[in-house]
């Protein structure tokens, strides 16, 4: 079965995502843009049922350990290496598939969302899946130095939304840094 695959990122103008483990922006905080990647990651859209997050492990040791795991939704990480999850961690994946397995198959009954929250790898992984994908992307207009970055979002393979409910189109504003959220939308089915 193929599902709606969802991912999300902020990127810079030279799709940069990271750096140094941390956002390329840090320490400065953008706390709506925050607050926009938990609102879409955390709500469901169905009673009862929790959205699930898929990431690497380095992005959930880039998470502050206060915050892990992401409340209200179902942290799975992958890992090659770890054998247990990391601590606070509800599930661990040896990759990609085995993670939508486990979706689809142990977690069924409380699954709703799937949403693919980093790093560089897993968004190749989302990209290339089968099915339909959509990447809620908030490009950054400040540049950054950054060391990790998100692959090409082909244009031959996704086109941008011209909106998308509960998604703001305009230009956004926060500490002196300047960013507009998109949603990109695969055209396979
Ligand atoms: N701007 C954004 O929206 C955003 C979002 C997320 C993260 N980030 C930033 O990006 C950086 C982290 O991303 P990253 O790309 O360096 O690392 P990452 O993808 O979060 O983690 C890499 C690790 O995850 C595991 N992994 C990745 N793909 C896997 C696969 N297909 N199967 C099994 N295990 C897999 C491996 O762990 P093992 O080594 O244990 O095998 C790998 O070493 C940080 O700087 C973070 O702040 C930014």
């Amino acid at each position: 079965m193929s599902r709606l695959l969802n991912g999300i990122v902020a990127v810079c103008p030279d799709r940069g995502i990271g750096r140094r483990g941390e956002l390329p922006w840090h320490p400065v905080r953008l706390a709506n843009e925050f607050k926009h990647f938990r609102r879409m990651t955390s709500t469901p859209s169905v009673k009862d049922k929790q959205n699930v997050v898929i990431m690497g492990r380095r992005t959930w040791f880039s998470i502050p350990e206060k915050n892990r795991p992401l409340n209200n939704r179902i942290n799975i990480v992958l890992s090659r290496v770890l054998r247990a999850p990391p601590a606070g961690a509800h599930h661990l994946a040896p990759d990609f598939n085995s993670a939508l397995k486990l979706v689809d198959v142990d977690l069924a009954d409380r699954a709703d969302q799937v949403w693919v929250i980093g790093g560089s790898s897993l968004y190749k992984d989302l990209m290339e899946s089968p099915g339909t994908k959509r990447l809620f992307v908030t490009q950054i207009l400040n540049q950054f130095d950054c060391d990790t970055f998100l692959p090409e979002i082909s244009a031959a393979r996704y086109r941008l939304l011209p909106q998308f409910p509960g998604v703001p189109s305009e230009l956004q504003t926060e500490n002196g840094i300047q960013y507009r959220f998109e949603v990109y939308e695969s055209f396979e089915q």
